[in-house]
């Protein structure tokens, strides 16, 4: 029984609670807060039962702890956006209340993300005897719990890992991201960034591209070789990891708008003057872009989320591949939300569930892969995001 403060109502705040709902033994009490409350009480109307909503900045430190003060949460789910994590982190460390999140920080100004920010609060958080769980989402969040299960169950050593991303899905829109459109386009526009001999090995923006055999029917399609922030936390926690690489599906026309947008400026975080008013050209392109959130009932086809690996076992090589596969018309009429949310709001709930119930414990910032991945494995199984291992 725990009473858990989500922030962020979006797309992806609107599965957590969905789902927290589901499990009233963990989750007692919850409420819910974002900038804007009407898109909270909103989401409140849609549920099964009774919940609490809130308006919070959560830019400003002030407005949480009074928010923490007033609820007394014991855990605090971030679902916000990247720019907040450090503020929401500073908060819980004042009200004492464990903190997870999907995403790590990323600073408005530059399009950079990176745990080290993140990873200075180590001390803070031990010493305050509260944990921090990060990236519990499903690319980082999924893919660090099998890349941790196939270490601990399939392989002596782990030598390369390919984390494969596909949507096979399609929202019928000329353009429109699964998540934040500001977040998203920061992320693919970003020069791809992989691991390979103990160096990371920069490229431009998708330029690597090959072909991939998607089981169950979804066949082959292109993908493109991105950084992710998993990675980082990865090659730190699998020293002997020689390769590692970040792949994603897009098709030719999300591409082909892309590069139009790009060739304009659309896709800039640079402000520029307009008419006296200081604006950011993706900002304003996230302004004119469909909502995520209004995708779920247009998106139809699957997503394939996994990860490749190759190591040794038992002194032989070994091939292994793990993934899941998720339909976004089934979740849609589960939660009233597309697979891409949905595959990232489970495993936020299931990470506040392993938090809450003491089967992931500690003091300190953690990232997924260095807790035990057995429960929260069983917990995928149960609670909508069943995995496949194949041995090749
Ligand atoms: N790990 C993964 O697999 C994965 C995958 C996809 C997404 N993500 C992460 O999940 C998070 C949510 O994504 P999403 O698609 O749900 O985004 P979204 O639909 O844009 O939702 C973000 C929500 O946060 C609220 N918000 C923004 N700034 C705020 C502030 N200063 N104070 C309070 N609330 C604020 C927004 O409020 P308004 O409604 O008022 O704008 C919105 O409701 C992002 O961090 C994203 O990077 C992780």
């Amino acid at each position: 029984m725990s009473r858990v403060l989500i922030i962020g109502a979006g797309g992806v705040g609107s599965v957590v609670v969905h789902k927290c709902c589901q499990a009233p033994e963990v989750f007692s009490d919850i409420m819910l807060a974002s900038r804007t409350k009407a898109k909270c009480d909103a989401i409140a109307a849609s549920l099964p039962r009774p919940i609490k909503t809130a308006r919070v900045d959560a830019d400003q430190v002030a407005e949480l702890v009074a928010l923490m003060r007033d609820f007394k949460p014991e855990l605090c789910i971030n679902v916000a956006l990247p720019y907040q994590d450090l503020t929401i982190m500073d908060a819980c460390l004042e009200c004492g209340v464990h903190y997870l999140d999907t995403a790590n920080y990323e600073p408005r100004d530059e399009a950079k993300f990176e745990y080290k920010w993140q990873w200075a609060y180590q001390e803070r958080f031990k010493k305050a005897g509260l944990m921090a769980l990060l990236g519990s989402g499903f690319d980082p969040g999924v893919t660090n719990v099998y890349t941790a299960w196939a270490m601990k169950n399939h392989f002596d050593e782990i030598h390369e890992l390919d984390i494969i991303d596909c949507n096979a899905g399609d929202h019928g829109q000329p353009f429109a991201t699964n998540f934040n459109p500001e977040i998203n386009i920061r992320e693919v526009t970003a020069p791809a960034r992989h691991w390979e001999n103990k160096q990371w090995i920069e490229t431009p923006a998708l330029s690597t591209a090959e072909e991939f055999d998607f089981p169950e029917g979804i066949g082959p399609r292109k993908i493109y070789l991105m950084y992710h922030e998993e990675l980082e936390s990865l090659t730190k926690h699998f020293p002997g990891l020689k390769k590692a690489r970040f792949w994603m599906t897009f098709s030719d026309n999300y591409l082909r708008h892309l590069e139009v947008l790009r060739n304009v400026g659309m896709t800039s975080i640079e402000p520029i003057d307009y008419n006296g008013q200081q604006i950011v050209p993706l900002q304003f392109l996230k302004a004119v872009l469909p909502d995520p959130g209004s995708l779920g009932p247009l998106t139809k086809g699957r997503t394939c989320i996994g990860c490749l690996i190759k190591g040794i076992k038992n002194g032989k090589e070994k091939k292994y591949y793990i993934y899941n596969i998720c339909d976004h018309g089934k979740c849609y009429e589960e939660v009233g939300a597309q697979a891409v949310s949905y595959t990232t709001g489970v495993p936020a709930m299931i990470g506040a569930m392993m938090m809450l119930t003491g089967a992931w414990k500690g003091t300190g910032v953690y990232n997924m892969e260095e807790l035990d991945p057995a429960p929260f494995m069983e917990k995928l199984n149960l609670h909508g995001l069943p995995w496949t291992e194949v041995i090749l």
